[in-house]
């Protein structure tokens, strides 16, 4: 058993990271043979991309994926930290797994991603959970094989968490879920340590992958017909800050634009590591999109230097103003969080100030939500939850309105869509998303899925545009 230390997960050394290949870590090759599982998974694209690093292990031991999870064999949960609404899901699904596994005594439950890095939550799943039979974190994905084992070998629960990051593993096994578009990761951890923020615990400092492993992905990824990637970190804009080489985020995202995929996407994006540079190349390269997401959190400098964002608003909106100025047409998306500790009604009139401004594309917004062992959880916190609510709600009826802006502005223009897939129950055909990242339905031919095709927009709603299809 190894559990998850908060103490070590804080500590951020210089030492640099050593690349390690990735080999299935134990002979079995049969474990789950005539066995299925069910994976769900929580949480942000950085965990939907460990799931298909997941499910091709699994599947290299012999699991065959099952629908639901009724009836499965293996329950895997892939767990997100974030906010206490993630918890609740995650625990809620653990306690309807606690039922049928009364009927059920054979079934192998587990938990992995975020939660299993949190000390609380590991101290609840051995009082409270004796449920789930193992339990592994998100630096030790690559020993899911050599876990699961020790847990079928011996019917005993089996814990193993690190809690400071090892090696930087290449050559994971994957199951991709979209044969057009790939995730690849270029960045994991964090070092900015936000005061609210759970996340520099649960994924650890930052380190960046190689670019040649980087690249030599994006090219297989080309040969295989894939049209879009998104280049995958909690702040890719650190990328290359911890490696020896001075080749940072905008010489990568040269690099990448170089290769012949069709369309580049990023996030995130912390508006501190933006340089000019970077903004120069996004609107020099076609290829990359013009679809930026730039979580600014707070419209009030005095609450910004409280979360430890280390920008001010005057800052932000001059990145804002520069990118907007720069690369023409672009898409610029944020995220918010209302009810931070301290939040007068004053710091809450500039956030709507800000979003006046800016009319964001698009806006994640969330009530706060204190999370274990941060600093913002030991601040006193007054405001009550009813105006926070209230604060939310003002604020997703600003941003919806100029979603629908927005949106109504394209009406008219003919639009390059990467076609998704069938809509099952919609009026129209297919969906696509368009290069400034916009949901659209239209009608046409299901073999025009995976491509990319040029859409005339017709109509707009608040979160999607509906279009015609250009022969
Ligand atoms: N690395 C990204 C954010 C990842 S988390 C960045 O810094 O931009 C995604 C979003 O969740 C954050 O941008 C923030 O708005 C929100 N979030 C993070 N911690 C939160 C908390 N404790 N309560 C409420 N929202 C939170
Ligand atoms: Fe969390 Fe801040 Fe890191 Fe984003 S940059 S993951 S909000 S600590
Ligand atoms: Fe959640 Fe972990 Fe992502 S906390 S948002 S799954 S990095």
């Amino acid at each position: 058993m190894q559990l998850p230390n908060y103490k070590e997960a804080s500590i951020r050394s210089k030492e640099r990271v050593v690349k390690e290949q990735y080999k299935l870590p134990i002979e079995d090759r049969e474990l789950g043979k005539n066995k299925t599982y069910f994976l769900k998974t929580y949480g942000c694209q950085m965990n939907e991309h460990d799931s298909e690093n997941i499910q091709a292990m699994l599947e290299e031991m012999g699991f065959k994926e099952s629908e639901n999870y009724e009836h499965a064999d293996l329950i895997l949960l892939n767990t997100c930290s974030i906010r206490e609404n993630a918890h609740n899901k995650a625990f809620g699904m653990l306690g309807r797994l606690k039922h049928l596994k009364q009927e059920k005594p054979d079934i192998i439950i587990g938990l992995c991603g975020c939660m299993a890095q949190e000390e609380g939550v590991i101290q609840e799943i051995l009082t409270r959970y004796p449920q789930v039979n193992f339990v592994f974190g998100t630096h030790n994905l690559h020993r899911l094989p050599i876990v699961l084992k020790k847990y079928m070998d011996t019917n005993h629960q089996e814990i193993e968490v690190f809690s400071k990051e090892g090696n930087l593993i290449e050559g994971m096994p994957v199951k991709r879920m979209s044969p057009y578009k790939a995730y690849v990761n270029i960045i994991y951890g964090c070092d900015k340590f936000c005061t609210y923020c759970i996340v520099p615990y649960t994924r650890g400092k930052q380190r960046s992958r190689r670019k040649e492993d980087i690249l030599q992905e994006i090219e297989e990824l080309v040969k295989e017909g894939y049209q879009e990637v998104t280049l995958l970190g909690q702040n890719v804009n650190a990328y290359g800050k911890d490696l020896e080489e001075n080749y940072g985020m905008e010489d990568l995202l040269e690099d990448v634009a170089k290769t012949n995929i069709p369309r580049i996407r990023f996030m995130t994006s912390h508006p501190w590591d933006f340089t000019d540079k970077m903004i120069e190349v996004i609107a020099k390269y076609p290829n990359i999109m013009k679809a930026i997401h730039l979580p600014v959190q707070s419209g009030s400098s005095r609450i910004l230097r409280k979360m430890g964002r280390r920008y001010t608003k005057e800052s932000y909106l001059e990145l804002f103003d520069k990118i907007k100025k720069t690369v023409p047409n672009v898409s610029i998306s944020t995220d918010i969080i209302v009810g931070f500790p301290g939040e007068e009604e004053e710091d809450f009139q500039e956030t709507l100030d800000l979003v006046r401004h800016c009319k964001f594309d698009n806006a994640f917004t969330f009530i706060y939500s204190p999370r274990e062992n941060t600093p913002a959880s030991r601040l006193t916190d007054n405001t009550p939850l009813e105006v926070k609510e209230k604060r939310l709600q003002e604020l997703n009826q600003l941003v919806n309105q100029y979603f629908l802006e927005n949106n109504q502005k394209k009406v008219g223009n003919i639009e390059k869509v990467l076609v998704e897939g069938k809509n099952e129950n919609g009026k129209t055909d297919l969906y696509g998303y368009t290069e400034t990242n916009k949901l659209i339905n239209f009608n046409g031919s299901s073999e025009t899925i995976g491509k990319i095709v040029d859409v005339k927009v017709i109509d707009a709603k608040t979160w999607s545009l509906d279009g015609e299809i250009c022969e």
